[in-house]
């Protein structure tokens, strides 16, 4: 989609569908100069008008360019943050499909928010909520694929605007891709499949892959990615993902895991279909959001020296699988005694986390469709975080708290009290893979802190990267989580200010 910012008069704007977001304590204020701008159509429109969040109330305007227009309620004034501007335009996003609506202008409104900060907002709560993943629909080609063009109209700051509207098609677009990744029917992204749509994607952006096959991946001793991709016919691949801008402001980098289990039948452990299995192609969902950061992070040129990391394996119940009483011998040296085949993301995990400290990081971060228990816990709008003990561990959770809630990616911190970690005590190895019937979420993050020994981040996101169905700006299928907030929280770790 292209996105612009204007400040031509509103009447001019010659569009599909001029969309007018309007607080409701602002509405007797805001209404009739609009009204005097646009002609008398809306002031009819304005008589059925509350401004209650979620309300679209479509008229025909007599005095302007525009062939549509609609009043959207954006609640309480006060309660305007980016979250509700995001959901606001999602709702225009709707209207405009409704109506197929190939040009579409979105007027700003006076909000306590700063142009940038809105303009962000808009931008993407209508581009993400204005994404289609038609790839397999073979009745929809040549159908409308929504707006080819967003235009903002900006009161003042235009500057500001642009900015902030680029770099909310930006980033809505990097989580498109991760979507898209996700949303790929499992049989086209085998680890190799994926392997190459990631390396096509950095070409593209900017910022390099190099792809390990299985052999290297053996030289290096990953155990555990080599024991969950026993059971398959698809060779795992280890992917480093590499951007390093000349203006980096860190020597060290920071380093982004993502679980890549592009398939998970649970192996031996077997899921069952319903509700379980039939979802699991979103395993990678960590992956993607790690792609999908990066390329953002790319074409909005942070300053940061970033580099991502990505085991993939499926994990199936073939003639050579793993199987539970088998210990392995882990990338680190420790040794674990599987129990669980279906407890496989923290075995992947543990080797690209302990193959990280070779970079001698300054910050790693690990996304992972984790457990179960982590949607018992925290449902599908909120991802946990974890982290370890090492110093500015308080700095750390405050900071991707504080980017959740401005990105809209929310997650929400679980304990990592010692004695969560004698619950992986084994009798046979080092430790054990799985803890138990409490606590699974945070069992799961003990057992991967024994192959950290730098700050570190764990984000469990097995409830929000996936919805079966649709929320604002999410269709059903990957959320693409994440990427919104990594980049949010890396851009503010780029800041000067914050260093
Ligand atoms: N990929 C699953 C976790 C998952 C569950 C992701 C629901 C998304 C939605 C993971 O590999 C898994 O199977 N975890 C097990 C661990 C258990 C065996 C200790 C789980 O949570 O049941
Ligand atoms: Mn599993
Ligand atoms: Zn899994």
């Amino acid at each position: 989609m292209k996105v612009s910012v204007t400040t031509l008069p509103l009447a001019d704007l010659d569009v599909d569908l001029l969309l007018m977001p309007i607080a409701e304590d602002a509405a007797a204020t805001v209404l009739p100069p609009l009204a005097g701008a646009i002609g008398e159509a809306l002031s009819r429109a304005a008589d059925d008008f509350t401004g209650a969040p979620g309300e679209a109330i479509l008229f025909y305007p007599d005095a302007a360019r525009a062939r549509r227009a609609a009043l959207l309620g954006m609640g309480p004034s006060a309660a305007v943050e980016a979250e509700r501007l995001r959901t606001v335009s999602a709702r225009g996003a709707e209207l405009a499909a409704e109506r197929k609506a190939a040009t579409v202008a979105l007027r700003v409104p006076a909000t306590t928010l700063d142009a940038e900060t809105a303009g962000q907002a808009l931008v993407e709560g209508f581009v993400l909520a204005s994404y289609r993943f038609l790839r397999y629909k073979t009745d929809e080609e040549g159908a409308y694929r929504g707006p080819e063009r967003l235009v903002l109209h900006a009161a003042d700051d235009e500057k500001a605007a642009r900015r902030g509207a680029d770099r909310g098609r930006i980033v809505a677009e990097a989580t498109g891709t991760a979507r898209d990744l996700v949303n790929t029917s499992p049989h086209e992204k085998t680890p190799t499949l994926l392997a190459k749509a990631v390396e096509k994607i950095g070409k593209k952006h900017g910022f390099e892959v190099s792809v390990w096959d299985k052999s290297v991946i053996e030289e290096e001793k990953m155990g555990g990615l080599l024991a969950v991709n026993r059971g398959s016919p698809e060779p795992p691949v280890f992917m480093e993902l590499t951007w390093l801008p000349e203006n980096a402001v860190n020597a060290k980098p920071v380093v982004l895991v993502g679980k890549g289990v592009v398939f998970d039948t649970g192996g031996l452990s077997l899921k069952e279909t319903k509700d379980s299995m039939d979802f699991m192609k979103a395993d990678m969902s960590g992956a993607a959001a790690v792609v999908g950061a990066m390329e953002a992070l790319a074409r909005l040129a942070v300053p940061l020296y970033v580099v991502g990391l990505i085991p993939a394996t499926d994990n199936r119940p073939g003639e050579n699988a793993y199987v539970p009483g088998d210990v392995l011998v882990m990338h680190s040296g420790k040794t674990v005694e599987v129990l669980n085949t279906d407890a496989e993301g923290r075995l992947i995990l543990a080797d690209a986390l302990s193959y990280a400290k070779i970079y001698r990081p300054e910050l790693v971060i690990d996304l992972a469709t984790l457990t179960g228990a982590q949607v018992v816990a925290l449902g599908t709008e909120v991802a946990a975080v974890m982290t370890n003990d090492q110093n500015g561990a308080a700095d750390r959770l405050q900071a991707i708290e504080a980017a959740g809630q401005r990105s809209g990616d929310l997650v929400h911190p679980m304990p990592m009290h010692d004695h969560y970690g004698k619950l992986l005590e084994s009798t046979v190895a080092d430790i054990k893979n799985i803890g138990g019937k409490e606590a699974g979420s945070i069992t799961a993050a003990k057992f991967l802190e024994h192959f950290v020994d730098y700050p570190w981040l764990h984000l469990d996101i097995a409830g929000p990267a996936f919805v079966h169905k649709e929320k604002p700006y999410r269709p059903a299928g990957g959320t693409g989580f994440g990427v919104r907030l990594l980049v949010k929280f890396l851009r503010d770790y780029a800041h000067p200010k914050k260093r």
